[in-house]
């Protein structure tokens, strides 16, 4: 395998952190071209001194004490809501990591499409609010895009070797959430710290609290529909609580290939960055002997209403999913800063959701105007 000169968005999160981890198992194989974060500045030094890239962007906070660290000769620094896309398009840069969380990724994911790069998201927010212009940019520009959000690198993986028209649907596991016994009469009193004790996976808070309301799922249904081409009936959320597979295609004779594997992000991702070839990752293997069984089950919709609202939505398509994750990043944030309660999150969601007006077929002019309708309506709704 050749290397592989790397951009990482994102790299002092869970996505980016493990990210590089893999860089640091395999240095033959990759170079860090390009790292960015939003505000921890201080893991982003180690990350320079470690990685030694090029450019680096930051947020306000850390663009300062950077510049002073750092001379220009060695790195750049740049600022990161306006020269991320800048970084991207760089001629030497063959993958693009999208471990930034939100709709901020929009902009740097197109630039990366409209440059013909190799774009492995784990961020679903940028395709769930503008999947399909991303999806045709990527067709005309020659992107490849190979997806890091587990269930997606699972029906990608499956989906190998076997012809497109020969699938009839993709079956998206999710492991329920943190609330899945939890009594329905307690969520108005869940505290942020019980919702962000994810039983599965440690990811950023954003996440875990979408894993919880299984929002996530429905972002996931949403982007799984953009990256394989679905209709929404064709994607059927299963609950699996030992979440060892990732997700499985269903063909049209009614064979079924799933992918498996312990529940550790740096699999999909060393995947993504590796394809089509394969590394070892020293990762434990799964033991069939020690969990003797699988179980599924269908998801409740009344303990989950934002996953059956995120499926309304991603029926409607337009618009409607630009405001979906808008009001749901205003609605989460507001949690986490303890100005609303659990519940208070889909409320708020489903109200911004129902006062919207659809545009079809949206340009990214649309997309956008949506989405800071979406997030001032939230807001307002929080403040009421
Ligand atoms: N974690 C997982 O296991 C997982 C699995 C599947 C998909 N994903 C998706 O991957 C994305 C990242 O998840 P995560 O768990 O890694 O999140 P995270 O731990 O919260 O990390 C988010 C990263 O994005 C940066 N960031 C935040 N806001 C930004 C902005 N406005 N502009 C530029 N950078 C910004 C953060 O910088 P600072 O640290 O400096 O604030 C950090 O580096 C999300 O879209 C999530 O849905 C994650």
């Amino acid at each position: 395998m050749k290397t592989k000169n790397l951009v990482v968005l994102g790299s002092t999160g869970t996505i980016g952190i493990n990210t590089l981890k893999i860089v640091r198992q395999y240095p033959q194989q990759f170079r860090v071209v390009g790292l960015t974060a939003c505000n921890n500045f201080k893991l982003l030094e180690k990350q320079i001194r470690e990685f030694k890239p090029q450019y680096v962007a930051i947020g306000k906070q850390g663009f300062d004490y950077l510049r002073r660290r750092f001379d220009r000769a060695s790195v750049k620094i740049l600022d990161v809501d306006k020269e991320s896309g800048f970084i991207v398009s760089l001629k030497s840069v063959d993958i693009v990591v999208i471990g930034m969380r939100g709709g901020a990724a929009l902009a740097p994911f197109l630039e990366a499409v409209r440059h013909g790069k190799t774009v492995a998201p784990a961020n679903k927010e940028a395709l769930v609010m503008a999947g399909p212009l991303l999806m045709r940019l990527a067709r005309k520009h020659n992107a490849k895009i190979i997806p890091v959000d587990s269930e997606q690198s699972a029906i990608f993986q499956c989906l190998e070797g076997h012809r497109r028209e020969d699938l009839k649907r993709v079956i998206l596991t999710a492991s329920g959430g943190a609330l899945r016994k939890v009594p329905l009469t307690r969520f108005d009193r869940l505290s942020v710290n019980e919702i962000l004790r994810h039983p599965r996976w440690k990811m950023g808070e954003k996440i875990t609290v979408d894993s919880a309301t299984l929002m996530n799922k429905g972002f996931e249904v949403i982007e799984a529909m953009r990256l394989f081409d679905l209709t929404v009936d064709q994607v059927q959320v299963v609950i699996h609580p030992e979440a060892i597979i990732h997700s499985m295609v269903e063909f049209k004779d009614g064979s079924i290939i799933a992918q498996m594997g312990i529940t550790d992000m740096r699999l999909p991702i060393q995947y993504a960055l590796t394809y089509p070839h394969r590394l070892g990752t020293g990762l434990a293997s799964t033991d069939f002997y020690h969990l003797k069984q699988l179980t599924f089950g269908k998801p409740d919709f009344k303990r989950f209403p934002s996953l059956a609202l995120a499926l309304r939505v991603a029926r409607e398509g337009g618009t409607f999913p630009s405001v979906l994750n808008a009001a749901d990043e205003v609605a989460v944030d507001a949690f986490l800063n303890q100005k609303i309660n659990f519940t208070g999150i889909y409320r708020i969601v489903e109200r911004t959701v129902r006062r919207h007006r659809i545009v079809r077929d949206p340009d990214l002019k649309q997309i956008l105007e949506a989405d800071i309708w979406a997030r001032a309506q939230a807001t307002r709704l929080i403040e009421e």
